[in-house]
């Protein structure tokens, strides 16, 4: 059995997020992780509220409330939602914690040590009706490469492009509009990325299996220079990771803190970390996934991001780490997203544009949302949110395939053997041609899960439960019955063995549905299918049952209807 390493692109603290954020890498990961937990391998999923940086401090202050304390309260709100939404973490740490502040501190006194630290006095925007200097994602102006007129000081949302304030155009305060800038002389530490350009373009070169989408970043962003000139990695803020030189001060660089980004991704270390410290481990449990010279060697490290993630997880975190000289280990699959667009437009956090998790979770349990999204992930591009959509996939999908499979054979069987599983009847040509077809197709789903190809598995796990109803329909049971009851009785003991089965295979998808599955079978039994026919089996005749509730239940036109108008603009 293989060790799987994964982390979600840590969410920020500010908000809570929406289903395109979810289904850009919260959502997969847990998805790869259930998987290959469930195929037995040993995993550690990570994910952390990403605490730092004005956005922290904005809304702290926007909520009346100290950085700190808000940033405690909405880790909070962020794992129970998590949670609800069935994401397996093995740790939700924070950004924010000691741990990530010793190992931030860490990272920059080896950077330093080994010369790939400048110190440069440079000149910074100052808002003079702000009173503050501001961070570049606080100055918007148009983008010098796309011409957006919304374009961040760090980043082009629209083209991707990384940015420096002073490339922008017509610059101004975004947070009060204000035009009123002043450039104000200040000394910063930059990490010279520049000097680990061949470094990072041998190591992105080395790795032919990755996504194009994640390729074709990284390499735009490296060869157009862009992505690894020296960037600045401290700010002029009071909340963060304060500048040290491992545990020595830093002269000259008092009151000043990590920039968010470099310290980011240094949490799925520490959040590894705290992992080990909330469960009373040693050191050495979490360092065996992070450090090759303790056992790391074996693990095999899966990222998961949306597409504006990546030059930072294939170009700066990786020179922070190649630059530190020590063996940490480096990520080995960067999985990527386009953009989930919600019905004709974006999702706005500001406008309160489209379905927030909180809500979503109000109006319907997690497996539809789960259901929708992983099976229109955007991966070979951007996919669109649309109420008539998701209606038809649960109606269809959800309902009347997986759901009234499961109904029909449970009632059937009840109805005239009882709630045990009946015993009697052999095989015949059609359970062969099933148990063959579902081999065929259970080969396609792993290898499709293996590969992380998220819309390709859905489609498949849909193939799987359609065969299942086919099946069904052909044998037609309750005909059976009438003329050939032990015939009956071995397509019912069939069909109940298929609900388990199904659990098994879907619980990726919808976890708490297989967990009503299994409960309904009354089993624990999660073993991945090595061999169809023998995991058919798995329930024996006489092995009691229950009908389970209704599993998924249809969503009407009306609330269809209700939903659209309920989301299409600001959030109450
Ligand atoms: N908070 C960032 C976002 O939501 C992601 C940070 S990922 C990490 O886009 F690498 F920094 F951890
Ligand atoms: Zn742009």
């Amino acid at each position: 059995m293989a060790r799987h390493l994964i982390t979600s692109a840590i969410p920020y603290i500010n908000g809570i997020k929406h289903l395109g954020n979810l289904v850009g890498s919260q959502l997969p990961a847990d998805l790869c992780a259930r998987y290959l937990r469930g195929r037995g391998h040993e995993v550690m999923f990570i994910c952390a509220t990403d605490e730092h940086g004005t956005p922290a401090e904005l809304a702290a202050q926007k909520a009346g409330q100290p950085v700190a304390e808000f940033c405690a309260q909405m880790h909070g709100v962020q794992a129970d939602i998590a949670r609800r939404f069935g994401l397996s973490f093995d740790h939700f740490g924070r950004s924010s914690s000691q741990r990530n502040q010793v190992l931030t501190q860490h990272f920059a006194g080896q950077l330093a040590d080994n010369g790939y630290i400048a110190e440069v006095s440079e000149k910074q925007v100052y808002s003079v009706d702000d009173g503050r200097f501001l961070p570049d994602r606080y100055i918007e102006g148009t983008c010098p490469n796309c011409g957006y007129d919304k374009a961040r000081g760090d980043q082009c949302e629209n083209c991707t492009k990384q940015l420096d304030p002073t490339d922008l155009i017509d610059p101004r305060s975004a947070i009060s509009g204000s035009t009123n800038l002043e450039v104000r002389e200040t000394k910063h530490l930059y990490l010279r990325q520049s000097l680990l350009k061949d470094q990072i373009s041998d190591w992105i070169d080395s790795k032919h299996d990755w996504p194009i989408l994640t390729t074709s970043i990284a390499r735009k962003w490296l060869n157009d220079g862009d992505g690894l000139q020296d960037r600045g990695i401290t700010r002029d803020l009071h909340w963060g990771v304060p500048v040290k030189r491992g545990d020595q001060p830093w002269p000259g660089m008092e009151g000043k803190v990590f920039y968010v980004w470099f310290d980011a991704p240094i949490e799925y270390i520490a959040a590894t970390a705290e992992w080990a410290d909330a469960h009373g481990r040693p050191d050495a449990d979490w360092r065996r996934w992070w450090r090759l010279d303790e056992g790391a060697k074996d693990v095999t490290y899966t990222q998961f991001m949306g597409k504006d993630n990546v030059p930072f997880h294939t170009l700066s975190f990786p020179a922070t780490i190649i630059g530190s000289g020590e063996p940490w280990k480096m990520v080995d699959y960067i999985k990527s997203f386009n953009y989930l667009t919600y019905d004709g437009g974006q999702f706005s956090t500001s406008q309160g544009r489209g379905v927030f998790m909180d809500h979503a979770l109000e109006i319907l349990p997690a497996d539809y949302w789960r259901w929708w999204l992983l099976s229109h992930a955007p991966e070979s591009g951007d996919s669109e949110f649309t109420w008539d959509n998701f209606q038809q996939s649960v109606n269809k999908d959800l309902a009347d395939v997986l759901g009234n499979f499961v109904s029909r054979i449970t009632k059937f069987c009840r109805s005239k053997f009882g709630e045990t599983i009946p015993e009697g009847g052999e095989y015949g040509p059609e359970e062969s041609r099933l148990i063959e077809a579902l081999t065929t197709r259970i080969h396609a789903y792993d290898g499709f899960m293996a590969a992380m190809e998220v819309r390709k598995s859905a489609a498949e796990l849909r193939a799987i439960w359609v065969l299942g109803n086919e099946y069904l329909q052909g044998a037609a049971p309750w005909s059976t019955f009438k003329t050939d009851p032990e015939k009956a009785a071995m397509q019912v003991r069939l069909g109940l063995n298929l609900i388990r089965l199904y659990a098994v295979l879907s619980a990726p998808f919808i976890p708490f549905t297989a967990d009503a599955m299994l409960a309904a079978m009354q089993t624990d039994n999660r073993d991945w299918p090595d061999d169809v026919a023998t995991a058919l089996t798995a329930l024996p005749a006489s092995h009691a049952f229950t009908v389970p509730e209704v599993l998924f239940a249809k969503i009407s036109d009306e609330s269809r209807e209700e939903w659209q108008a309920r989301f299409q603009g600001v959030r109450a």
